[in-house]
């Protein structure tokens, strides 16, 4: 096992970098333990069990975001169960990031810290998976919040969400406002107000979270239950998972585009394994009623397809127009490796009135097998198209 799972514990010791305070209790590699001003040493481990993501390689291959990430245990842990990329968020704690450069450089672990509040970061990519633990509570503006936080996922990607609960019973989705004069289950700290992430605002019930959930296509499930010790031990913290709905609509194979419906212009005839553009001009004409919806603001063409590409002919340059507008160019070469998928942006704006992705490729110099003397087939060849997979994304 892992050794920084191994959860053997030689002795606890106080601050090894001198800061003032740990908020976490992160095992060290030579089997000591960092001591964490909670009470309870376990809290993290449990929270992280309770995440039930395999320790060796759950993660693996995986863009994690850790925002509010604190000392770090959750962003070394990520790394530690494979994760390919880690990035940590945090921005007023009085340890950040003094305590997570100490601990990710003792476990030699490679980790983005970004200094900023996440809700005006430009982030600029998108992760697999975020945690965000402790955070949600901490928010005045929880909806337009989990709104960045499903575009920052990618189209399959997961958010873990950790927080304070309302105790509030009822089946309507409440949330309880933090206060310093009413009894709530946490005081506001109303003196924080105007630091980043310090004060508590609003704390949900469970139907809340399925709400919030509902109101941002994701799916959830409670990570409550018997593996759930944290739970069962804070009763009023709970964790769920919050899994982006897949947001792919339309998916033509070549099988699909043998019925030749969305094909117009300069095609050759449909192979098992896709269609050649024949000529300069291909259309392709796919009615998306079903994809846009008032929410979308782009939609995402992936197209999978192969250029036909010789020695004696080593480019193959394409022009994109949308809707008869030019909206990009795409370059094959001979030389370099070719990766075979390419993805469009497009704003719904420009197909909004058609309701129809209305797509040429304008192919600048096809060319037939025969005139490279590779065989003696005379279609003018561009590229075969195997594969269209359209996605909506939201604003
Ligand atoms: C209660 S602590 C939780 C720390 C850790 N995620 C955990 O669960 O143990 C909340 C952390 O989130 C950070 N935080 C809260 N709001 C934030 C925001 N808007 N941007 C960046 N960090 C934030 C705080 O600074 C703090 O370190």
């Amino acid at each position: 096992m892992n050794s920084f799972f191994e959860n053997k514990i030689q002795q606890f010791i106080n601050s090894p970098n001198n800061s003032r305070i740990w908020w976490h209790s992160i095992p060290l590699p030579n089997g000591d333990r960092i001591r964490s001003c909670h009470e309870d040493q376990e809290l993290q481990f449990q929270m992280w069990n309770a995440l039930q993501i395999d320790n060796s390689g759950g993660l693996k291959g995986k863009k994690v975001l850790d925002i509010g990430a604190n000392d770090g245990f959750f962003s070394i842990a990520a790394s530690m169960a494979g994760a390919s990329e880690v990035t940590s968020v945090d921005k007023n704690w009085e340890t950040w990031p003094k305590n997570l450069k100490y601990i990710s450089k003792i476990w030699n672990v490679d980790i983005e810290i970004i200094t900023a509040d996440f809700r005006n970061y430009d982030f600029n990519k998108r992760y697999d998976v975020i945690f965000f633990f402790g955070v949600l509570y901490h928010l005045e503006d929880v909806f337009t919040s989990i709104k960045k936080l499903k575009n920052l996922l990618e189209d399959d990607g997961v958010l873990y969400i950790e927080t304070q609960m309302s105790q509030l019973q009822s089946n309507l989705p409440l949330f309880e406002y933090a206060s310093d004069i009413y009894p709530t289950i946490a005081i506001q700290d109303k003196k924080y107000l105007d630091n980043v992430g310090i004060s508590n605002y609003l704390f949900p019930n469970e139907s809340a979270i399925y709400n919030l959930a509902y109101s941002y296509d994701f799916d959830c499930d409670s990570l409550g239950g018997k593996k759930n010790r944290y739970s069962q031990n804070h009763p009023s913290r709970q964790i769920f998972k919050f899994i982006k709905k897949q947001d792919l609509k339309i998916r033509l194979t070549s099988d699909d585009l043998k019925s030749r419906d969305y094909l117009s212009g300069d095609w050759s005839l449909p192979e098992t394994i896709g269609t050649w553009t024949d000529g300069t001009e291909a259309n392709l004409s796919i009615p998306l009623d079903s994809i846009i919806s008032q929410k979308h603001s782009n939609i995402q063409v992936k197209i999978t397809a192969v250029p036909f590409l010789h020695e004696r002919h080593p480019q193959q340059i394409i022009d994109i127009l949308i809707a008869g507008k030019p909206l990009t160019q795409w370059t094959y070469s001979f030389s370099k490796s070719i990766n075979s998928s390419k993805t469009l942006t497009i704003p719904v704006a420009l197909i909004q009135q058609s309701n129809c992705l209305d797509l040429t490729l304008k192919i600048l110099t096809p060319i037939s097998p025969e005139a490279v003397g590779f065989n003696n087939d005379t279609r003018k060849l561009g590229i075969m198209v195997q594969l269209i997979e359209i996605t909506g994304s939201y604003n």
